[in-house]
């Protein structure tokens, strides 16, 4: 049924509104050319995907248009949206370097390293993701203090070494090794998971209608599209090439990271990614939630891209 609704107003509504608050909220008068290079790693590129999570989850809980509030709620959720897509793309810069994945290309554009040397890509991503805390919290009474302690803890939480950072431990602890399948479920979802699953949370949290059993259902939504992404982003290593990717093409067997395609091959891993698009869109179902038509579209999204 939701493939016969068309999207794209609403993709591209939500891309115009981050773009131009990441535009502003990215100074480029950052001393020694720190400006010029975290404006390099964020802007122009890059699908959005983790903050179109957040506005969709936002939407599926703000109350009716007028609502006490209101302006606090999409001012936090697109603060929030913007705080995700910083700490992301700070994960890349420092995921690209040469103690990591060594990696030249991103997002189409030679990387962060590659353009303005190491120890400047290492600042850059320290700084998006200072900034993202940043965003989160303004100065003026905005978004209230209550959400904002919890937009930043959950944040913080999908973001250290229990969610990212700790996956991406993993994942260069695990070079040459065959990872059995509950190892290489837990790696993806902290590496990856985590900050989808929490862009989900956080746009939940945003909104007159969230309550406990909304949390269950988004929850439950977002850890099942947040692995099935990484489980896609293997499949994509294998099965697309860079110049549609973005970034370089079979890097995983070459560097040889267990994923879920080395693991299970490229069949099983694409009815494994179907599964949990089921998980998904049946949690966004249990929810009961009365707008939850795009979330429903990002979850296909996540599974059926070609990038
Ligand atoms: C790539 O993420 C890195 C992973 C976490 C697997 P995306 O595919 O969302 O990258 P961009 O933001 O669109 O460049
Ligand atoms: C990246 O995973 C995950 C994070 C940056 C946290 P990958 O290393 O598989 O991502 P790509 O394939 O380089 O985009
Ligand atoms: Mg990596
Ligand atoms: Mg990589
Ligand atoms: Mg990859």
């Amino acid at each position: 049924m939701n493939q016969t609704l068309n999207f794209d107003p609403w993709v591209q509504a939500g891309l115009l509104r981050v773009e131009q608050a990441l535009g502003n909220w990215i100074s480029s008068s950052a001393p020694a050319g720190l400006g010029h290079s975290m404006r390099y790693a964020v802007l122009d590129g890059g699908k959005r995907l983790r903050p179109l999570l957040v506005l969709a989850a936002h939407q599926a809980v703000a109350g009716p248009p007028g609502q006490l509030n209101s302006a606090n709620f999409e001012e936090a959720a697109l603060r929030a949206a913007c705080a995700v897509e910083l700490i992301h793309a700070y994960s890349l810069v420092h995921d690209d370097m040469p103690c990591m994945d060594n990696d030249q290309l991103r997002r189409g554009k030679p990387t962060v390293h590659v353009q303005f040397g190491q120890a400047q890509a290492l600042l850059t991503g320290d700084a998006l993701q200072a900034l993202a805390f940043e965003v989160l919290t303004p100065s003026d009474s905005l978004v209230s203090e209550a959400l904002q302690a919890r937009l930043c803890g959950l944040l913080a939480r999908a973001a250290g070494y229990e969610g990212m950072a700790g996956g991406q431990a993993i994942d260069l602890a695990s070079v040459g090794l065959s990872l059995d399948e509950a190892s290489l479920r837990d790696m993806h979802r902290r590496k990856t998971g985590a900050l989808l699953e929490a862009s989900v949370r956080m746009g939940a949290l945003c909104g007159a209608q969230s309550s406990a059993a909304t949390e269950v259902h988004m929850r439950q939504y977002g850890q099942a599209i947040g692995l099935a992404f990484q489980v896609v982003d293997d499949i994509l290593d294998v099965t697309a090439d860079s110049a549609t990717l973005g970034n370089t093409a079979g890097k995983d067997a070459a560097s040889d990271k267990p994923t879920f395609v080395s693991v299970w091959g490229l069949s099983r891993s694409q009815e494994y990614a179907r599964q949990l698009l089921e998980i998904a869109l049946d949690s966004l179902s249990k929810s009961q939630l009365a707008n939850t038509e795009p979330l429903r579209f990002l979850a296909e999204m996540v599974v059926n891209r070609s990038h």
